[in-house]
């Protein structure tokens, strides 16, 4: 049986973004000054796994030094295995649309499905190849990763559950993550999931752009939104007692497997900056008006994904929690509007306060560039009507990727049952009220 360290589920972490951490899960595994001395500690294998090119500006380069139990070279070639319902950005099987597009929350996988198997696209715009988009997923999973392993070389993967709690097991560490918490695993860093409550189902950002990252703060100043200590890394753990594995990769949108004779998560300690971590957005400090009118959603940012265009992401992750709403003379959800970005939304709990219905948890909606959307009929009548007292949105948890790519669903997303065939309708009803 594989061995873990932190098999207790009494994991510890280490925080702050972007740190330079350093862990050992055995006392003495660490190089004391050199990363690649001539013969590492405790008979290891010193390996780095760089996030980013070797020249990329210290702020934003990350790499982490793993010392190992072996190479990850030592394995045999890959073969094309089927890509299920993964797609990668640009998709070429169905249109973008501007349509605007909701879906009630997916049925649980009844065939057995772990989080690769139970992975469904929704959608991507960009080009997983030119290092730039995003792909949009929904994983359904009721069976845990055993003695299967995945890495993704096409960029990372921002997870937010939505049911059930996801066990990480990667290089450097295991990270719990629940629903109200989200997880980032590294382009290219090993892992496996394995299911606490037997079943999960979320939403995935798989990111092709520039890494995740808090975003600038400007007048907001040194503190709030997410703050840096409320990132946690894991720390080493390894698993150990060799048996046969396969190893799986996206690569290029494609899925390819080979087979290894012992785990990959046999890295005993590491130093660096390129990790995954999880973040619980309880932590975010919501910051919104308290006198009237709207702040653009911008200000609910947790993390964004730069292009070389000041201001203009290639993905941002921003979320909708619990929070006062205390502005006066003004219409407190979102009004009507039309954007240059294109917003895929999900719900992990409650509701969300521009909706009356039909946008559930475990659900979504796609809102492409300039695609008019907003309040429905029933939440302007009440929002419009609502006495202005200060009223706490407790029961609400919504999320936005926001892309400056229009998102192209995918086949599987406009021909599953759970498309909402009558989406448009609660805009139907708006009443021409003027009286010059
Ligand atoms: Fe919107």
């Amino acid at each position: 049986m594989n061995d873990l360290r932190s098999g207790t589920r009494t994991l510890e972490y280490l925080s702050g973004f972007g740190n330079e951490f350093a862990t050992e899960a055995v006392p003495g595994a660490l190089p004391v000054w050199q990363n690649s001395p001539q013969r590492a500690p405790l008979g290891l294998y010193a390996e780095q796994i760089s996030g980013t090119p070797f020249t990329a500006p210290r702020a934003a380069n990350r790499r982490s030094w793993l010392y190992r139990m072996r190479p990850s070279a030592m394995q045999r070639p890959f073969a094309r295995i089927d890509n299920g319902l993964w797609r990668a950005a640009p998709i070429v099987e169905a249109q973008a649309t501007p349509n605007r597009l909701r879906w009630d929350a997916l049925p649980m996988e009844a065939a057995p499905a772990d989080f690769i198997d139970g992975m469904a696209t929704m959608g991507g715009g960009g080009d997983a190849a030119a290092g730039s988009g995003f792909a949009v997923h929904i994983y359904r999973a009721n069976r845990p990763m055993a003695d299967r392993y995945f890495y993704n070389a096409d960029g990372e993967l921002l997870v937010v559950p939505q049911l059930g709690r996801l066990e990480l097991h990667t290089e450097m560490g295991v990270l719990e993550v629940a629903p109200g918490e989200i997880a980032v695993l590294p382009r290219g860093v090993r892992f496996k999931v394995l299911l606490p409550d037997g079943q999960g189902r979320g939403y995935v950002c798989e990111n092709y752009g520039a890494l995740l990252r808090l975003p600038e703060l400007g007048p907001i100043g040194s503190n709030g939104l997410a703050n840096a200590r409320d990132f946690l890394t894991p720390v080493a753990a390894f698993e150990q007692g060799d048996r046969p594995a396969q190893l799986v990769t996206k690569f290029h949108g494609n899925l390819w497997a080979t087979r290894i004779d012992h785990s990959p998560l046999d890295v005993v300690a590491w130093h660096g900056n390129y990790t995954p971590y999880k973040y619980d957005l309880a932590n975010f400090m919501v910051i919104n008006t308290v006198s009237f009118d709207h702040a653009d959603p911008s200000i609910f940012t947790v993390l964004t994904s730069p292009t070389e265009t000041p201001g203009t992401a290639n993905v941002d992750f921003v979320i909708f929690p619990p929070r006062w709403a205390v502005a006066e003379h003004t219409f407190r959800p979102p009004w009507f509007h039309r954007n240059y970005m294109n917003e895929f939304m999900g719900l992990i709990h409650g509701e969300y306060d521009a909706k009356a219905a039909g946008f559930v948890p475990g659900g979504g909606s796609l809102h492409n560039c300039m695609s008019a959307h907003g309040p429905d009929a029933l939440s302007f009548e009440r929002a419009s009507a609502a006495e202005l007292k200060p009223q706490y949105i407790a029961d609400t948890l919504a999320f936005m990727f926001e892309t400056r790519l229009v998102c192209t669903p995918t086949r599987f997303a406009l021909d599953t049952p759970a498309l909402q065939g009558n989406y448009d309708a609660c805009w139907d009803g708006f009443t021409n009220h003027f009286k010059p």
